[in-house]
């Protein structure tokens, strides 16, 4: 992995390097409505973004559409931008991975830098290089690996997000733990996410993200290590389009808690993965994100969502799987019926 990601220190000083690796002749700034009210006045006034132009795009998952990113790719345009020029994301997922799909696009390329402002969009979304849109109801349909140069994470941004949205990013820091080490995930099923202290939450981040580091350097295109960043993500996915499709609002992360529940009872009974930790999620889970409701008449239409997943080959689904804590097992296939008795579980325990 070429990118540089910094646990910051000194935003200041950190973004100034960055632009000066650069020297570019114009620098743009994407912000989405949110950002750019409350994230944007911190750092604008750095003397290395006096000359910067801001951009501002729509602030929600909805926006990350196909008409987005051409109004960002003519706000470069009529702003005067090259192939020379920078790009600067400031937000949470949906602005890093548009900005980021935009900035790789823009004249066959510029260089950006991704400032993540959320949780999830620090642990997952800002590294790594997946950037990309929605296309025709499909999410991340459009889009390429490339990733930013440098990417900043400054936690300082977790103090102005809400209770719900923070526990979103930390269902992404609970699968870096059940993917790495058991020290890492009881230190994750001890912290107390309600009333977090953000110093020790800053330290989290910071392993949390050099897990998913070391697995997108040794597997940058997801041919196989990377599919252990997909845990939970198969049956997450399903009741988020479920949520989606009976307008239902569900943030991501609470869908990926409750899909790892889920996807540790499929490892625990098909490949030996421990139950006591189970247990322990599951409770942590149950806590933290309460339930999502459905009964066995939505069976066949999660199933069929997850027939959809972007894993699957030759229409077979496929799990990321654990042995145990850090002992992944990709490509993990799983017929109707665990399936059905994996829901069994998820809606009885
Ligand atoms: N969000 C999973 C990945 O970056 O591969």
């Amino acid at each position: 992995m070429n990118q540089n990601v910094i646990i910051s220190k000194d935003i200041q000083a950190e973004l100034s390097a960055a632009i000066s690796a650069v020297s570019p002749d114009r620098l743009f700034v994407l912000a989405d409505t949110t950002t750019a009210r409350v994230c944007w006045p911190v750092v604008k006034d750095f003397p290395c973004q006096a000359e910067a132009q801001l951009i501002t795009i729509g602030a929600s998952d909805e926006a990350k559409t196909l008409e987005t990113l051409a109004s960002v790719w003519t706000a470069l345009g009529e702003g005067g931008a090259t192939r020379h020029s920078m790009l600067i994301n400031l937000g949470g997922g949906m602005v890093t991975d548009l900005g980021g799909f935009a900035a790789s696009t823009f004249k066959r390329g510029i260089a950006f830098v991704n400032i993540p402002t959320t949780l999830l969009s620090m642990v997952d979304a800002s590294v790594g290089g997946k950037t990309g849109i929605n296309f025709r109801g499909l999410k991340n349909e459009i889009g390429v690996f490339n990733e930013a140069m440098t990417v900043i994470l400054d936690t300082q941004f977790l103090s102005t997000l809400d209770a719900p949205n923070l526990r979103s990013g930390y269902a992404e820091m609970l699968k870096h733990g059940l993917i790495s080490t058991e020290e890492h995930l009881l230190e994750l099923l001890r912290f107390d996410i309600e009333r977090p202290d953000l110093e020790q939450l800053k330290q989290m981040v910071a392993k949390s993200v050099s897990i998913k580091e070391r697995i997108v350097t040794e597997d940058p295109h997801e041919h196989g290590l990377r599919k252990a960043l997909n845990l939970g993500h198969t049956a997450g996915h399903a009741f988020e389009s479920l949520a989606l499709a009976e307008n239902r609002t569900v943030l991501h992360g609470y869908a990926v808690a409750w899909g790892l529940v889920c996807e540790l009872y499929l490892s625990a009974t098909r490949c030996g993965f421990p139950t006591e930790r189970l247990y322990q999620v599951a409770q942590f889970v149950r806590e933290t994100y309460g339930r999502f409701d459905f009964t066995c008449k939505e069976y066949d239409r999660l199933f069929e969502f997850m027939t959809h997943d972007k894993k699957n080959v030759a229409g077979v689904i496929n799990f990321t799987l654990l042995g145990a804590v850090g002992d992944i097992r990709i490509n993990q296939q799983a017929s109707k019926d665990d399936i059905f008795e994996m829901l069994d579980y998820y809606r009885e325990n």
